[in-house]
């Protein structure tokens, strides 16, 4: 049977950077389901989709064809045979994904996606719902968060080594916003499933988190 490592926790605890890591020391896939989220995000925002009519949404989603393909240990994104990994980053993206991830036809439509992946390889799989809703059965729970202030921070560092635009006050204010809606919404919101492992990245080098959760995994796959 596969093991599967279920991390979940607020967007910016460095999620996808750890799981990636973890992931390649211990020889296992990672699934970045945001990226899953994001992609059908992109196919609404392009189609101008009202995400509160609901004909409509349920119309549109029936339409996009959704794919992930994993090369060398990257997930790559497909809408409608396209490869669009590289458009999902951006913030009217991830605002939208945000948005429409309280939908359920939009999970509906991701749910295969994730479990019949996860029955056939040893993984790593990020996201809100992993420990709570789409593996339950996981091996190992990881629920992995930091402060918002911290997580602000590591967001206006990550902006503005890029050039972008990078406003402290704006990005902690979204991040509080984002958190508020993942946690409070009626389909699968974010939370720590029961038996998850709490473990706190404020203070902790993303070397020191990685190690952590890879003497985890080793330990509960003896
Ligand atoms: O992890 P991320 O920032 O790429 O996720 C983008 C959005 O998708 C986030 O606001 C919450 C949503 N999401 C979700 O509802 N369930 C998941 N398993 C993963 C992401």
């Amino acid at each position: 049977m596969a093991f599967n490592i279920a991390i979940d926790g607020p967007a910016g605890a460095g999620k996808s950077t750890i799981a990636k890591k973890a992931a390649g020391e211990l020889g296992f896939m990672y699934v970045d389901t945001g990226a899953m989220y994001r992609t059908l995000a992109l196919g609404l925002v392009a189609a101008g989709t009202d995400i509160e009519d609901e004909a409509a949404l349920q119309r549109d989603l029936d339409a996009m064809k959704v794919e992930a393909v994993y090369q060398d240990g990257v997930q790559l994104m497909y809408l409608d045979g396209k490869d669009v990994t590289g458009q999902l980053r951006r913030e009217e993206v991830g605002n939208m994904a945000s948005l429409s991830s309280a939908k359920s036809p939009v999970r509906a439509k991701l749910l295969s996606l994730q479990r019949d992946v996860a029955a056939k390889y040893d993984l790593i799989m990020d996201g809100r719902d992993i420990g709570t809703m789409i593996l339950p059965d996981a091996p190992l729970k990881i629920y992995l968060t930091a402060s918002v202030e911290v997580r602000a921070k590591r967001r206006y560092d990550e902006l503005c080594a890029k050039g972008e635009e990078c406003d402290l006050a704006k990005i902690e204010k979204e991040i509080r916003e984002r958190d508020w809606r993942d946690m409070n919404r009626d389909i699968a919101p974010l939370k720590q499933a029961e038996d998850a492992i709490l473990v706190d990245s404020s203070y902790m080098s993303i070397e020191e988190v990685t190690q952590r959760i890879v003497s985890l995994a080793r330990e509960r796959m003896e």
